[in-house]
């Protein structure tokens, strides 16, 4: 429990946080490669880079100060980041790092600003933030243990490899010890640890996009190419261009709070919208939600591709279509081959707007579960708060630290 004090003192840095937070996490992060390189490993390289990484911190350092006296305010935030923390391995024994690195970096940047009193109430408050995480983390620890039995990372073998679309492998992976796999909750990932050129190693999360319960855990990898001076993604390329039936994979077991629940009543639609390669975590929700909804459900699905060459799981979607009346697929393709629309590989061309929604849901009163790039997840939050969707009922995915969506 802060004191009054405290809390007092970490509100008035509220504005300095907001003016000069990114600057704050990005000297963080320099410093804390530097001083603590054993900590670099479980940091993707691309969010730095990107600056995605500092943002997301610096976005949550600030949420913190402003929820000082009722952190519950922050219980989504605080479950996404612990189950991210999880999938990648953090410790208890990594917060006093974290935390020496960032009282330091607010000493460093902040200069004579950042006085004595600034100093001990953020050690303080940085302690209870802290303890807050490593007491949920440990809590997914052991939920990981109960129900998938494993902690960390453990060999699986590829049982199989499937082409997708021209740039969506998808990777099927069994245990090598040969135990048999919990069915994971639609929408968790898994996180992927491969070698590195350096003789390290480097860490992904990878959404499982098969139906629960299966004797595998299927990943659907897109190749990030590169182009010009922008390198080829890593890991993806490593996947596609290396691994094969009979590898082996590091795996850590599944994690994420992007999950499918049922809503109530039975008969309220559900409407998933899928942007590119965003689709995996949506198509193990689809089978469970069609799986367990009564036919009174309606169930819309939308899939937005750039077109058919780079749209995954067409097969899949038709074959369940087939199989449930209440199921209406939407294709929407924004650079539509010759022939894409004429042959009914899509519905529709363009991006997602107001009026495809208003055709396929109506003023229904929906839950919608999307993923997809950022430009796509910030067009649907336009369009869902122009109908006036309570929170409560979107749920979205970001392939990527956390960012607010305005
Ligand atoms: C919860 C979650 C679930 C995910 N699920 C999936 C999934 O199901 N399928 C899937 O394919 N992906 C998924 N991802 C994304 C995945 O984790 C990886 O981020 C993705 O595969 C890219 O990794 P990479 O190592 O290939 O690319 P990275 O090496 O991490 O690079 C990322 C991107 O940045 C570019 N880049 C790299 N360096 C630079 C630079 N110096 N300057 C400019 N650009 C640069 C690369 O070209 C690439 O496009 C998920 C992510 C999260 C967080
Ligand atoms: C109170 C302390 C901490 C806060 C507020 C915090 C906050 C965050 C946030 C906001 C994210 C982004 C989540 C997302 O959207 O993907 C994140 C990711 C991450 N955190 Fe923490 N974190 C803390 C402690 C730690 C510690 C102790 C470590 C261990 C070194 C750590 C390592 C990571 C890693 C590796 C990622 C993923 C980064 C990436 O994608 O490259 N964090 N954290």
């Amino acid at each position: 429990m802060l004191s009054q004090s405290t809390v007092d003192v970490v509100k008035q840095t509220i504005p300095v946080l907001q003016e000069h937070g990114e600057t704050l996490t990005r000297h963080f992060y320099q410093r804390m490669f530097e001083h603590n390189p054993e900590v670099k490993a479980f940091f993707n390289p691309a969010h730095q880079q990107a600056g995605t990484q500092q943002r997301a911190l610096a976005g949550a350092i600030c949420a913190y100060a402003q929820h000082i006296d009722n952190p519950s305010a922050l219980a989504g935030a605080v479950e996404l980041i612990a189950q991210k923390h999880v999938s990648l391995g953090i410790k208890p024994e990594h917060y006093p790092i974290v935390g020496e690195n960032l009282l330091a970096s607010i000493r460093e940047v902040l200069g004579e600003a950042a006085t004595d009193d600034i100093i001990n109430a953020w050690g303080e408050a940085y302690g209870v933030l802290a303890d807050l995480f490593i007491q949920r983390e440990g809590q997914i620890f052991e939920q990981q243990e109960d129900t998938y039995g494993w902690q960390g990372f453990k060999c699986f073998l590829v049982e199989k490899r499937e082409r997708c679309s021209d740039n969506i492998e998808s990777f099927y992976l069994c245990p090598a010890d040969g135990s048999v796999l919990a069915p994971h909750v639609p929408g968790q990932y898994l996180t992927v640890r491969i070698p590195t050129a350096d003789g390290g190693t480097t860490l992904r999360n990878y959404s499982l996009s098969n139906r629960p319960g299966e004797p595998w855990f299927r990943i659907s990898v897109k190749r990030e190419a590169g182009q010009g001076d922008v390198p080829a993604g890593v890991v993806s390329n490593y996947l596609h261009n290396h691994i094969n039936v009979g590898d082996s994979l590091e795996v850590a077991p599944p994690a994420g709070e992007f999950t499918l629940t049922l809503p109530e009543p039975a008969d309220k639609p559900l409407v998933f919208i899928a942007g590119g390669v965003g689709i995996t975590p949506l198509m193990s929700m689809l089978t469970v939600a069609l799986e367990a909804s009564p036919a009174a459900r309606p169930v819309v699905f939308i899939q937005a591709a750039l077109n058919s060459a780079v749209q995954p799981f067409a097969g899949e979607l038709a074959e369940l279509a087939q199989r449930y009346d209440n199921l209406r697929l939407h294709a929407r393709f924004s650079a539509p081959l010759d022939g894409d629309l004429q042959a009914g590989r899509c519905q529709s061309t363009g991006f997602i707007d107001a009026p495809l929604l208003d055709e396929l849901v109506g003023d229904a009163y929906a839950a919608w579960y999307f993923c997809g790039p950022t430009p796509m997840l910030q067009q649907v939050r336009q369009l869902l708060k122009a109908r006036a969707v309570p929170e409560a009922d979107q749920h979205y995915e970001f392939f990527g630290p956390a960012q607010a969506l305005a």
